[in-house]
């Protein structure tokens, strides 16, 4: 399972990647107003650090400019995936934008048709939002397992990228369910070391080790 970094902070993304825990860097509007830098500068930096997919997400809503938008984009780098919002507009720059061998990431992806017609547009990633339909009391994994599925059964090379990822277990549901990648924020991603018996574990084993005297240098 691939991880991509759901931040547009570059120190965060510096302290992951340190570790060969980055695969990849998603942002979006909301992240880079939250970053307080301008996209192309910020996107530009993060591309430089990371190899892996970086999305950059269109601001328009026609297709035309997010076509231009998409093509400006894909010029900071050779690692810029193109995100755009499942609209019929999106669908149609998504695919002038794979047709033109760009990696295009069709996001806001709510539904399991949705994502069949972001395949079919030839979408390189899919986003589906886990933690937006939990908000509504709707099954964000039940989603995850349904696009699973379908790409299964016709061959989609599209990659489910599990977005919207606000914890822990949505990581591990969706490794077992088989989504090709997750993207989540930092925090998140840090939060799967925690395991409360490791740090009881560990106390114990300090305990010993001071009332041993036992020193390794
Ligand atoms: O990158 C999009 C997605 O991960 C947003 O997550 O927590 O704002 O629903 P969230």
């Amino acid at each position: 399972m691939k991880f991509f970094v759901d931040t547009a902070e570059i120190d965060a993304i510096a302290e992951l990647n340190d570790l060969g825990m980055v695969d990849g860097v998603t942002t979006n509007p909301s992240l880079i107003k939250k970053s307080g830098r301008d996209i192309i500068e910020v996107t530009k930096e993060i591309c430089a650090m990371v190899t892996g997919p970086v999305s950059a997400e269109v601001t328009a809503t026609d297709a035309e400019t997010m076509i231009a938008e998409g093509r400006k984009l894909v010029e900071i780098a050779e690692n810029i995936a193109v995100k755009v919002p499942l609209t019929w507009d999106g669908l149609k720059a998504c695919k002038v934008l794979s047709d033109d061998g760009h990696m295009v990431n069709v996001t806001l992806c709510f539904s399991a048709n949705q994502a069949l017609i972001a395949a079919k547009a030839g979408a390189t990633f899919i986003s589906p939002f886990i933690g937006r339909l939990d908000d509504i009391n709707l099954d964000g994994m039940e989603l995850i397992n349904d696009i699973r599925q379908i790409y299964d059964n016709y061959g989609f090379d599209t990659e489910i990228l599990a977005a919207s990822i606000r914890s822990a277990n949505h990581i591990l549901d969706s490794a077992l369910i088989g989504a090709d990648v997750i993207t989540a924020p930092p925090a998140v991603i840090k939060s799967l070391a925690n395991h409360p018996l490791t740090d009881k574990g560990l106390a114990t084993f300090l305990d010993d080790i001071k009332a041993a005297d036992i020193k390794i240098l």
